[in-house]
């Protein structure tokens, strides 16, 4: 594989800072945020002032562990605009991502900040090997999810010249891929692997392809799934991390000279590590749930933001600023199929919408062909009377019109669905590992 490591002078010069410069540029943003979010978001004043902490409270970084959380139930509560610290008029573009109920999480930008969003997107694909000039291929989905959007805006800050392709027709993607000669694609790792099979369909030695650098993120994936695609395409495979409640991709990436972990744009976005039962600040290196705070967003900082990311903190290593190991897990009941973040009650909300179902349902994920799939069994409502068939095709439509993602529904007889001795088992998750 060729060697992409950027020069150093091409390197934003925080990226390679002394910890001090960056604890103290951190430390100034930091303060800056907290009044901003006081002065101009009834949310946060309130919760501030319950909890007894004013912005002038923080006089150390260590001093942020004094305020409190933002979860996605505030972000709910405040549906749709009403975290925003901006006049409406003033935010430029709005994403969402999903609710733990029909109602999604929304996030608004400012020009300001759809700015900062592309220059930390042009840096992780810098650090993946990127560089002015390259083609970038984006098959993350354009629209509400900030995938697309995200991707194709810092590879145009960078430089480059973007395709933006989306995501589906695995077909044409390969079609494109051939004749645009990208070297550069930007996609979920299991859709990836779905298009390397779809070379392999159609018969095109994948290592004869034209793209140096594949940046996968928005779902968690393993260290074998980059050797067989780093394998199969004579190709680099880097892992890039963001939420859109933190702004979208962007937030952390692994450099391609090194591959062990993702740095994370610390002049931008404040990480913590927490204990996810006692909420309790843990010490880098130990594993626990991640917390960010935004340190120069304008339409919609987050202060403490439960990310439900399980991960811990390491020390720079091609960078100065630090390092979060690979995601491994989640301490929520959130799913990622085919890249579609999915909560169990969006699924039940369906099904207590459909007549003649009863709320006991269980969900099983597995994957064929490479591409996850979704199954949900629920029992029919007791008194018999239900058309089955009917009741299923009823819910699988409204998960595919409500959530985007096609579920196989099966209907079972009344008391047909395994009972819980505690907490309901409600996801049986039989993908892989590896
Ligand atoms: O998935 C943003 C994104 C788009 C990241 C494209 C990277 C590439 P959301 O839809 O808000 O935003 O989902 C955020 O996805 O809390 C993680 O659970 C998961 N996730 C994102 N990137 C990674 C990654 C986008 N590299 C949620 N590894 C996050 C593991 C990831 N999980």
């Amino acid at each position: 594989m060729l060697d992409l490591t950027p020069r150093r002078q091409d390197l934003d010069p925080i990226e390679i800072a002394s910890r001090d410069e960056i604890a103290a540029m951190q430390l100034i943003r930091l303060q800056r945020t907290l009044r901003h979010v006081y002065d101009n978001v009834p949310h946060y004043w309130k919760k501030f002032d319950a909890a007894g902490v004013h912005p002038d409270d923080l006089g150390s970084l260590d001093d942020l562990a004094k305020f409190p959380f933002t979860t996605k139930a505030d972000l709910r509560e405040n549906y749709p605009f009403g975290m925003f610290a901006v006049p409406r008029e003033q935010v430029v573009r709005v994403h969402a991502s999903s609710g733990t109920t029909g109602k999604p999480t929304v996030v608004g930008y400012t020009l300001r900040d759809v700015d900062m969003w592309a220059e930390v997107v042009a840096r992780s694909i810098r650090a993946s090997g990127g560089r002015p000039g390259m083609k970038v291929h984006v098959s993350y989905g354009y629209g509400l999810f900030t995938g697309g959007l995200g991707a194709h805006y810092g590879a145009e800050w960078l430089g480059c010249t973007v395709i933006p392709v989306s995501g589906g027709m695995t077909e044409r993607q390969v079609q494109l891929i051939c004749d645009f000669a990208p070297d550069i694609i930007m996609v979920t790792p299991s859709y990836m692997l779905a298009i390397l099979d779809e070379f392999r369909r159609q018969g095109i030695d994948p290592r004869e392809c034209s793209m140096k650098v594949g940046i996968f993120g928005a779902e968690p994936w393993t260290n074998a799934m980059r050797q067989e695609i780093e394998q199969a395409f004579d190709m680099h495979a880097v892992d890039i991390y963001g939420l859109s409640e933190v702004i979208g991709p962007g937030v952390a990436n692994e450099c391609v000279e090194t591959k062990d972990g993702l740095h994370i744009w610390e002049d931008h976005f404040y990480p913590e590590i927490i204990d996810p039962e006692t909420g309790k600040v843990l010490p880098d290196g130990e594993k626990g749930e991640l917390v960010f705070t935004s340190l120069t967003k304008e339409a919609m900082p987050i202060i403490r933001y439960r990310t439900r990311d399980l991960t811990r903190l390491l020390p720079g290593t091609a960078r100065t600023m630090r390092r979060m190991e690979k995601v491994t897990g989640r301490s929520d009941d959130m799913m990622i199929v085919r890249g579609v973040n999915v909560f169990p009650t969006q699924i039940e909300e369906h099904i207590l919408k459909v007549k003649g179902l009863a709320p006991h349902y269980q969900i099983v994920l597995t994957r064929a062909h490479r591409l996850d799939e979704m199954e949900v069994l629920v029992e029919a409502g007791i008194g018999g009377g239900t058309d089955r068939e009917a009741a299923a095709a009823d819910l699988g439509h409204r998960i595919k019109s409500g959530i985007g993602i096609a579920a196989k529904v099966t209907v079972a007889e009344p008391g047909g669905i395994e009972r819980s001795q505690g907490k309901a088992r409600r996801v049986i998750d039989k993908r892989p590992r590896d």
